[in-house]
């Protein structure tokens, strides 16, 4: 491929402009396009890195518009929604070089009854579950019933099985609130209307990716999600509290090696026996249960915030690393990466996830992002943040990531929070976790590493 490229990457958070960003590290990539972005994504670049807020993510044909529009030599898909339209296959279509899986392939992440099935058909471990229908949820009463009948402190997840953002697993930790949770799978509209009831898997969750041409595969470093809005793992669901990249609960070698062959291998090889050959990036949201991982659920495309820990260690050219997925020449070709760990803390809106709370913190004033970045080896990734007159405002509910870098998790999350410590919204509104990869701290400290 040529030099000077023009790189259009769809989709708007944080995730997109460190998928930006390791575009931009390649000394082939001249231009690059985030729609719909959002403004933090063009502040500071070194080359040209635009974002065109003209683009629908809903409506495919807007999609297609921006990329006629911007005639780019390649595109990345990165955002599951948008990969569920059926944007790669449209877009190919219209003739555009495009990375990303197709509807098709895509549907391992957006329906969640259809990818247990592929689950078990190719022997990949994975939580017992029951699909329902919304129409007869008597039955899914019934169930849970049954279930709380024999055994009083069963944990079970109630699933919407379409895509909700991250927030459509509903724990239930005894009958009464299985109940009220498949009662509220009417709120996720479509996504909801079948569901899963699944058994809870106590055990400890990491997140994997790889990159993949459908018959090769190379694997990024591991990741930890925090999920809930408050520390010690309280509250609500959100998109992603923070992570760390790698974790040591990878140093134990036998988990790794479960999870590249059992859980992604096993995945990919199925999917191609099916004739869907999966193209782009596979990411496994795992949970480790006395030594051995389980799938919770695959996702077509990088994590958010896990892109923002994973990408930055790459050393190798991304964009060499995603052309060899699309010319299926990813056996010969090899990635590396830096030897670093890395904390990201994201900072919230007062009252995120719920939209409702966070209503009046929009527009609010962000303070003191430019002094975080001065501190070395910290990477800020922009989501819900407005820029007027060189000023930062609230625009969301996740608004920005603050990445660390250092030699161990002792050293990442201290310059972490150091960062995060300068920055403020008025009126006292910016929320973040303060516990961001606690289980690595304990593990570096119980086996006495030193610092
Ligand atoms: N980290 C969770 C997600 O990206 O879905």
């Amino acid at each position: 491929m040529a030099e000077n490229l023009t790189v259009l990457i769809i989709g708007n958070g944080a995730r997109e402009h460190a998928i930006s960003q390791a575009y931009e590290n390649s000394a082939d990539v001249k231009r690059i396009i985030v729609a719909s972005g959002n403004d933090f994504i063009t502040y500071n670049r070194e080359k040209e890195v635009i974002i065109d807020k003209n683009c629908n993510l809903k409506q495919l044909e807007s999609i297609l518009w921006v990329a006629k529009k911007h005639k780019p030599d390649l595109v990345d898909v990165a955002q599951d929604d948008v990969l569920a339209l059926g944007t790669v296959d449209l877009l190919q279509e219209n003739g555009f070089l495009v990375f990303g899986p197709n509807r098709n392939a895509a549907r391992i992440e957006w329906d969640k009854k259809w990818s247990k099935e592929l689950m078990i058909r190719n022997n990949i471990p994975t939580a017992d579950f029951r699909p329902f229908n919304l129409r007869e949820k008597e039955n899914a009463v019934d169930y849970v019933k049954s279930v709380y009948r024999e055994n009083p402190n069963k944990l079970l997840y109630v699933k919407a099985t379409g895509l909700c953002s991250g927030k459509g697993a509903l724990k239930s930790a005894n009958l009464e609130e299985a109940i009220v949770n498949i009662e509220k799978m009417k709120y996720f509209g479509d996504a909801g209307k079948t569901f899963l009831i699944e058994d809870g898997l106590e055990g400890e969750e990491l997140s994997y990716f790889v990159a993949t041409d459908g018959f090769s595969m190379r694997f990024f470093k591991s990741a930890q999600d925090n999920k809930t809005a408050f520390n010690f793992d309280r509250g609500d669901q959100t998109g992603g509290m923070g992570a760390i990249s790698p974790t040591l609960l990878t140093q134990n070698k036998s988990i790794e090696n479960d999870v590249r062959a059992d859980l992604i291998g096993h995945a990919i090889d199925g999917l191609r026996f099916e004739n869907l050959t999966y193209k782009g990036i596979l990411y496994v949201g795992g949970i480790v249960v006395d030594g051995k991982p389980f799938v919770i659920e695959y996702n077509a495309r990088w994590g958010d915030p896990e892109c923002q820990v994973v990408l930055p260690s790459l050393e190798s050219d991304y964009l060499e690393t995603v052309l060899a997925c699309l010319e299926k020449k990813l056996l010969s070709f090899d990635i590396q990466q830096d030897n670093k760990t890395r904390v990201c803390v994201v900072g919230v809106s007062r009252g995120y996830p719920d939209p409702k709370e966070y209503s009046d913190v929009i527009s609010k004033r962000i303070y003191g992002l430019e002094d975080a970045m001065k501190i070395g080896g910290i990477k800020i990734f922009g989501a819900g943040i407005k820029i007027e007159d060189g000023k930062f405002y609230a625009n969301g509910g996740r608004l920005f990531s603050i990445v660390a870098e250092g030699d161990n998790i002792i050293e990442a999350r201290q310059k972490a929070y150091s960062a995060i410590a300068y920055t403020y919204i008025e009126g006292n509104n910016l929320h973040y976790r303060t516990d961001i990869g606690w289980r690595d701290v304990e593990r570096f400290y119980s086996k006495n590493l030193k610092i």
